[in-house]
């Protein structure tokens, strides 16, 4: 095995035996659900960079896998949403993370008298090599596992997410990414790497090797400021921005013309008719928001109209729209 991966699980082992509260952390507000309260312990744990949780991923009773537990907190928020024995599987590659969330949800059980501990069905696994029949789950969930992946294992662990989704099934998950170049000494660094700084990759980057798994819709839910990693006190002589990104990848079928991104582009027809259709099946009423992925959003704005508006990416989309 290589030794980053090593070093990881050392790193993890570390966390989970004494927690720390700044080894990861999230801009955005945890979510909190009526009836829902999460152990400071959980909070304490809390190693993503994003929140991956959203009720309208959940309908229909979903099975949740969920890869790289932590002290646990997001699987209890899911598990807020399946609420059956073994609704949500957890798995990780550290005995310590897995006896810490287990010890963790005991304490949930007693904050929050609909939460069962056999909601999550805990197996030790790794997200290299799922322990999990394909085409089982629903929602498959990680948060700022992947990230600390190199090139070849972030392939292997988006292809194992792929087959074990059932058709249709989404991939949550949350990373850092970075747009700026870093040094091979941090990138070599196993520790930065493990501690989710120095593994981020270019978000296009991120989005491609998605996609390559065979995912035809990716939504670009969320995009934050994450860290810096300054001259004074990381090897680069530059000023690096890492940015945390929140993603859904839907197991769609790929069109033929490809996948189908959405970055938060808009298209406002404003024309003298009622409409704008462009024969592909979108259509824009006068003057009304239509969200578009980018491949639309490119197609439409070839046509050089004058009287489309089409937006930048905002990077944060939240559903609805073409395709
Ligand atoms: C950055 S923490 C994120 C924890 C959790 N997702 C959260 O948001 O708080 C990474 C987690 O992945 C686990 N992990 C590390 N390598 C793994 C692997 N190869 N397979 C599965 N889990 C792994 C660690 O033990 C740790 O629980």
């Amino acid at each position: 095995m290589d030794n980053y991966l090593e070093t990881t699980k050392d790193v993890y082992k570390e966390a989970a035996l004494t927690p720390d509260v700044g080894l990861c952390c999230t801009t955005n507000p945890i979510w909190r659900f009526p009836g829902l309260e999460i152990p400071t312990i959980m909070q304490e744990m809390n190693y993503g960079c994003g929140s991956i949780v959203n009720a309208g991923d959940l309908v229909n009773n979903p099975t949740v896998l969920y890869v790289g537990v932590g002290g646990g907190m997001e699987l209890l928020q899911f598990s807020y949403f399946s609420r059956k024995k073994g609704g949500v599987i957890g798995l990780d590659v550290v005995d310590e993370m897995l006896e810490a969330s287990r010890k963790n949800f005991k304490e949930a059980e007693e904050l929050n008298p609909w939460f069962k501990s056999d909601f999550v069905d805990l197996r030790k696994g790794d997200a290299l090599n799922l322990p999990i029949e394909d085409e089982s789950i629903d929602v498959a969930a990680q948060n700022c596992l992947f990230n600390i992946f190199k090139e070849d294992d972030l392939i292997k662990s988006l292809q194992e997410m792929y087959r074990v989704l059932k058709p249709h099934g989404r991939l949550v998950m949350s990373d850092p990414v970075s747009e700026d170049e870093m040094s091979d000494s941090l990138r070599n660094d196993e520790r930065l790497r493990a501690l989710c700084l120095s593994g981020s990759i270019p978000l296009q980057k991120y989005i491609d090797m998605i996609t390559s798994v065979g995912f035809g819709t990716v939504e670009i839910r969320a995009k934050r400021p994450y860290r810096v990693l300054d001259p004074g006190h990381y090897d680069t002589d530059k000023m690096i921005h890492i940015e945390s990104v929140e993603v859904c990848a839907i197991k769609d079928p790929m069109p033929e013309d490809g996948p189908c991104v959405f970055t938060g582009k808009t298209a406002i027809y404003y024309g003298n008719e009622d409409l704008f259709d462009d024969k592909k099946g979108h259509t824009l009423l006068q003057n009304q928001p239509l969200a578009v992925c980018d491949k639309t959003a490119g197609a439409i704005s070839d046509l050089g109209r004058e009287d489309i508006y089409i937006s930048e990416s905002t990077f944060h989309y939240d559903g609805g729209g073409c395709c």
